[in-house]
């Protein structure tokens, strides 16, 4: 027997009982002759004391363990005496005297503390990884994960989902990301692509009557890295047969405010509110907005129609927008402050942002002096400004106006502590566009997958505006966050035809990339849709951490390594020749 208890177990109740004890040694302190190990395994701490009076042997032996030693102990359980009870710890109230030791494992010195509070670069993090994890506050958010999954699994269970594995050798099917490849040995120049998500196999399964599908699925994607993006990360995969739109939403929002629940007692208000993706972008200059404090955009581009400020109308004349934030006068924002929000809008690829003061009667400073009496009169109206408010302006293209003031906003909300970290903001943004415009390839691109269905009114319209086109698509804002996306499908295969036609994807394109799916439609598809979770981003946040690496258990760095094993790594010249590769380089 290893042990008779665990390391966060014993307490009063406890006491003068003989147990056993395994774990790591954390910490040693040798007080006066007599030795003070805190042994530490998952469930706690509990100090354990060697005594020669108690047993020389031992003590002697005790004297040689290190740091992160594995060892067994037995003893009698004591009281602390009373000046050294320890509140912050369950086994606080108590000691072990131990009367035998074994030396389960030794260790080499650690290449850093295993403590919580000592900071370690994130490259030493990643290479011990294993050590890493021992740390408290990781190794729990890992366990959180673990519970979290539980109760997504029991909690879709129980309102009629079925888990169902799909395939992770599937064939590569382009759906916004790069895929993965996988070389096949048995088909020379064959690869199979590792899943960017289940979607057309989950879409596969309601043609085949499964009613409600979940997966908890790990999905891999070769894009470029941030901190709330990895490589292979996992989803919470769900698709419904006869639903509409909020069928998916209801049960997608019944389940994150069971997770508010049960993991941070707090009740959120169903179902959640929605708003437009124009009024997010508009607004917040995001299609996933932070919520959590007001600042809001304006769009001035009407006050400004027929402007002699050339830098204004030339943007106006292209269809582009102008638009501002403005800074209330309590905040006493400086100039330099200002200079690196200029900054942080050129970022985001606005070609410079201008600002004004609001005096009395007028504007001042910057540009004031392009902006006539008129136009400065009805900005002072029309956004009720007060004296020393701060105007920031930026006017481009519609999409960068938004996108750069967007990021000041959040910059601004930051510098200024306005983010209320208490406060949940969840929320639904529809109405996306369907399509957007790809500037490298010059042609549409879906821009949630090419199998998300259109607007019903607007089938029959669409072909002369692709741009207006909407999509039956809706995506779950936490925080500024998206944790989850999805949408209702095409299940036509004539809609499908024409949204292939949209996205300039001919008939044998199309045949050869989906043709198994365009077959699939004619066997009598029925109405679904559905959505996925980002596990990692949800865990990440529900565990009120900013990177979803500290709830990955082997995460990669951005540049998508692991740093403990090596990968991705050579391979020999003999694996190669199998897979009838040759290498360019
Ligand atoms: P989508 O591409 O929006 O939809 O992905 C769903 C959710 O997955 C998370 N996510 C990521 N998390 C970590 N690292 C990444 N690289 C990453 N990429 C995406 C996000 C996102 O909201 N098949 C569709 C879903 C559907 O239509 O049902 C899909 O994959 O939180």
């Amino acid at each position: 027997m290893y042990r008779s208890h665990t390391c966060g177990e014993l307490n009063k109740n406890h006491i003068n009982q003989t147990v056993t004890l395994a774990g790591w040694v954390s910490r040693r302190r040798d007080h006066g002759g007599v030795i003070f190990i805190d042994l530490r395994d998952q469930y706690g701490l509990t100090q354990i004391v060697f005594n020669p009076e108690f047993d020389q042997d031992y003590y002697d032996l005790a004297k040689s363990l290190r740091s992160e030693f594995v060892i067994k102990v037995t003893g009698k359980v004591f009281e602390r005496p009373d000046d050294s009870h320890n509140s912050e710890l369950s086994t606080g109230d108590i000691e072990v005297y131990v009367s035998q030791l074994e030396v389960l494992n030794s260790a080499l010195t650690p290449p850093f503390e295993i403590d919580d509070n000592v900071q370690v670069n994130d490259e030493i993090r990643l290479k011990y990884r294993y050590l890493d994890l021992r740390r408290n506050k990781l190794h729990e958010d890992i366990r959180t994960r673990g519970r979290i999954t539980s109760i997504v699994r029991h909690y879709l269970e129980n309102v009629g989902f079925t888990e169902i594995e799909t395939p992770v050798l599937m064939k590569s099917t382009p759906e916004g990301a790069r895929d993965f490849l996988v070389p096949s040995r048995n088909f020379a120049g064959k690869f199979y692509a590792l899943p960017q998500s289940p979607q057309t196999y989950k879409q596969l399964l309601m043609i085949a009557g499964f009613d409600k599908y979940f997966q908890i699925v790990k999905c891999f994607r070769d894009e470029d890295l941030r901190k709330d993006r990895q490589p292979e990360f996992t989803q919470i995969d769900i698709e419904m047969s006869f639903v509409d739109e909020e069928g998916v939403m209801n049960v997608a929002a019944g389940l994150t405010a069971h997770l508010f629940k049960e993991i941070l007692d707090i009740d959120l208000q169903t179902p959640f509110k929605t708003i437009s993706y124009a009024e997010a972008v508009e607004t917040y200059g995001s299609d996933k907005p932070d919520l959590r404090f007001d600042l809001k955009l304006k769009t001035v581009s009407e006050i400004f129609r027929n402007t002699g400020f050339n830098a204004f109308r030339d943007v106006l004349e292209k269809e582009g927008r102008v638009a501002l934030l403005v800074v209330p006068a309590e905040h006493n924002v400086t100039r330099k402050q200002i200079d690196q929000l200029v900054e942080h809008a050129k970022k985001f690829g606005a070609r410079g942002m201008a600002y004004c003061k609001v005096v009395a009667g007028g504007l001042q400073t910057g540009v004031a002096k392009f902006i006539s009496e008129a136009e400065q009169k009805e900005l002072i109206e029309k956004l009720s400004l007060k004296e020393n408010d701060i105007l920031l302006i930026v006017a481009d293209r519609y999409d960068i106006t938004y996108a750069a003031l967007g990021a000041v906003r959040l910059k601004l909300a930051e510098d200024l502590g306005l983010i209320d970290e208490k406060r949940h903001e969840v929320f639904w943004v529809v109405d996306f566009p369907l399509l957007e415009y790809n500037e490298e390839e010059k042609r549409y691109v879906a821009r949630h997958h090419p199998f998300t269905s259109p607007k019903l009114e607007q089938l029959s319209s669409f072909g002369d505006h692709p741009e207006k086109a909407l999509a039956r698509a809706y995506d779950l804002v936490w925080n500024g966050n998206e944790i989850a996306g999805g949408s209702i499908r095409i299940h036509s295969n004539e809609v499908q035809q024409k949204v292939f036609d949209m996205l300039n994807i001919g008939e044998e394109e199309a045949n050869a990339k989906f043709g198994f799916l365009l077959d699939a439609l004619k066997y009598g598809a029925p109405p679904h849709g559905g959505i996925a979770f980002g596990l990692d981003r949800l865990v990440m946040l529900l565990t009120g951490n900013e990177s979803i690496r500290e709830v990955i258990a082997f995460p990669k760095t951005s540049s998508g390594l692991s740093l403990m094993d090596n990968a991705p790594s050579e391979v020999d010249e003999d694996q190669l020749k199998e897979l009838h590769i040759r290498l360019r380089t």
